[in-house]
């Protein structure tokens, strides 16, 4: 059958069997660590949920405005005011389907067939895809270990040609948990200003910050800064809110309108239900939240305590998010065999770095209770000796 280019499947990323294979366990009932998630394993919590059967109680079930709730737009604003200092007023917010939505219709705003997309590597593996989507060129920059999987001011200035409209700036990374400090984005968002090119800030990890370190958002790094800058946030890390699908974005006017414009001729406003749910998330009791940021915390303690007594294995500590990505070159396998083997002989699952856009490393993820990185680390411990 034809399908259209911009969706072939044959660049589509390989291992996604290995994820197959484990939701088929789990429904079995099967044995198997998932190293493998990208969500929280906590519940929403109860006051979220509350919200959420009290707006189906209260009639909330037709179409929501296309932009959001104006109540919602505006707990946003006072979000990004009070947490991050960001000026936004509702009519610069679109509350979208999760933040991948909305990063989806910022790149069908921005860009042109032909336009340029920079991109640092590792990346979260669906911004190449959505840039396609678009009809524009992902331009795919390597960091380096060395800078800390960083896109250095440098690298960013040495790849912009007359055609890049845009970089991505995900900060704290999925999937190495980097965190840019004040500077160095200040030094990524002088160049941004200076070549005219849009910093979109995927902040969708802000909330999971460790050591104590301070979280800068790029739009408060000053007036142009901001002039130039789409902020992406969302629910579903923050809030255990996966399910919920509910997203944002902030953003100069004109943005946000092409946005609305788009939202409205394709999937219309995000599901009512979550988004009233989204609201008592943002007055959720903080406490939980800190629960759950100090429980991250500590698994990625003990996660990279267990990999150090390891061989044929090295990483950075991540300072944000909650994966640790592990090079994985010593052990003379690529990521995809090495997911693979590990997988068939422990039933422990992890990500492949190829799937990031590199082979020498695999994801781990700490989203998961203490039993199972426990004892899923020892597996890993066990296979390595294999080797
Ligand atoms: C870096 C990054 N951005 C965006 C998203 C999308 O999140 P949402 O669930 O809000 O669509 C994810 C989800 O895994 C992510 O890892």
């Amino acid at each position: 059958m034809k399908i259209a280019q911009r969706v072939s499947y044959k660049r589509a990323s390989p291992p996604l069997d290995i994820g197959l294979r484990v939701k088929e366990i789990k429904a079995e009932g099967g044995f198997v660590i998932d190293f493998g998630v990208g969500e929280p394993d906590f519940e929403t919590p109860d006051d979220i949920k509350e919200a959420g059967i009290e707006a189906i109680k209260g009639g909330f079930t037709r179409y929501p405005p296309t932009a959001g709730f104006s109540d919602l737009r505006l707990a946003i604003c006072r979000k990004l005011k009070e947490e991050n200092g960001l000026d936004y007023v509702p009519e610069q917010v679109v509350v979208t389907c999760g933040a991948k939505h909305a990063l989806y219709n910022i790149f069908q705003v921005l860009c042109e067939p032909g336009d340029e997309v920079i991109i640092p590597s590792p990346y979260w593996m669906s911004y190449p895809h959505m840039v396609r989507f678009a009809g524009a060129t992902p331009v795919i920059i390597h960091t380096t270990v060395r800078s800390g999987f960083k896109l250095t001011a440098r690298q960013f200035e040495e790849a912009i040609t007359s055609k890049t409209r845009a970089v991505i700036i995900n900060s704290p990374s999925n999937p190495t948990g980097a965190v840019y400090s004040r500077d160095e984005l200040m030094r990524i968002a002088e160049i941004a200003v200076s070549r005219q090119i849009y910093i979109v800030s995927d902040e969708i990890y802000e909330k999971l910050v460790y050591d104590g370190l301070n979280y800068c958002s790029v739009a408060a790094l000053g007036e142009e800064a901001y002039d130039f800058t789409i902020t992406v946030n969302g629910f579903s890390k923050s809030h255990a809110m996966t399910g919920w699908r509910i997203g944002y974005l902030a953003a100069p006017r004109e943005i946000a309108q092409a946005v609305t414009f788009l939202q409205g001729n394709s999937t219309s406003g995000a599901c009512s239900i979550s988004q009233k749910a989204a609201i008592a998330a943002l007055k959720t009791d903080k406490k939980e939240l800190k629960y759950m940021v100090n429980e991250f915390s500590r698994r990625r303690d003990y996660m990279v305590a267990e990999l150090n007594k390891m061989e044929k294995i090295s990483w950075l500590k991540p300072s944000g998010a909650f994966y640790v990505f592990c090079d994985i070159s010593r052990s003379g396998l690529g990521s995809v065999d090495f997911s693979r083997q590990l997988f068939e002989q422990y039933r422990v699952a992890v990500f492949p770095g190829v799937v990031f856009g590199w082979d020498s490393h695999i994801r781990i993820s700490f989203a998961n209770s203490m039993d199972n990185i426990r004892e899923g680390l020892s597996y890993i411990r066990n296979f390595l000796q294999g080797l």
